[in-house]
């Protein structure tokens, strides 16, 4: 996340996914020597030790992802391997048809967001249950299901672009600082939501 609050710059899109200067997001995940693997997928990014040893518990752990429909097309379904190893719940309000085949990590969940977690976290039994996409942990917050939020903050101001934390609506919303741990290019943060 940006230091004014944004994941992504305009215009995000399949051939652009972070947005117009998004990819400073993500500066830190090819600047370090230490190898770092996004679990279930392809994708291993060079980290410095700070960050690999600190994101190590969740980047390299099986667990079950809950998203929106933007960062599934933006991502273009992560090539069929999402990240956690899937099962992946996609919340849209269109089944993409060409996914829903035997052996697809993806479950389209159209009856909304909650629903969608109560079902992940199902599927998870007593794994994680993580949130890749913003408006979708904009819903679980409302709806008092995310319980720890977890920020890589980037040095840089986008100034506009996808807000992590849009129009919630509820406020205030009490955190609990879990950790702090400055890397190189990034600043790990660690809140636990307050109940
Ligand atoms: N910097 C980072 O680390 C990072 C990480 C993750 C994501 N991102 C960025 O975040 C952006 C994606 O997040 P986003 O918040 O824009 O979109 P999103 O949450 O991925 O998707 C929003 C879409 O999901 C569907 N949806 C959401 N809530 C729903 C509900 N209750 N019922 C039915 N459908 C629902 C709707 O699509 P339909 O109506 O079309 O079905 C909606 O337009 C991308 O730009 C991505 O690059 C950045």
């Amino acid at each position: 996340m940006s230091l004014d609050g944004f994941v992504a710059g305009p215009n995000d899109s399949p051939d652009n996914p972070l947005g117009d200067g998004g990819q400073a997001l993500f500066a830190w995940y090819n600047s370090g020597d230490v190898e770092l693997r996004l679990f279930g997928t392809d994708m291993v990014f060079k980290v410095s030790r700070v960050s690999a040893d600190f994101l190590q518990d969740t980047w390299n752990t099986k667990g079950v992802m809950v998203a929106g429909r933007r960062m599934f097309d933006i991502a273009n379904a992560w090539g069929g391997h999402p990240p956690g190893g899937g099962p992946c719940f996609i919340v849209t309000h269109h089944t993409p048809q060409e996914w829903v085949k035997e052996a697809s990590p993806f479950v389209f969940v159209t009856d909304g967001a909650e629903s969608a977690i109560r079902q992940a976290q199902r599927a998870a039994g007593d794994g994680l249950v993580s949130i890749g996409s913003a408006s979708i942990a904009q819903q679980a917050l409302v709806a008092g299901l995310l319980d720890e939020i977890h920020i890589d903050l980037a040095p840089v101001l986008l100034s506009s672009g996808v807000r992590l934390f849009d129009k919630l609506g509820v406020a205030p919303v009490p955190l609990q600082q879990i950790r702090a741990v400055e890397a190189p290019g990034v600043t790990h943060l660690r809140y636990r939501v307050v109940k």
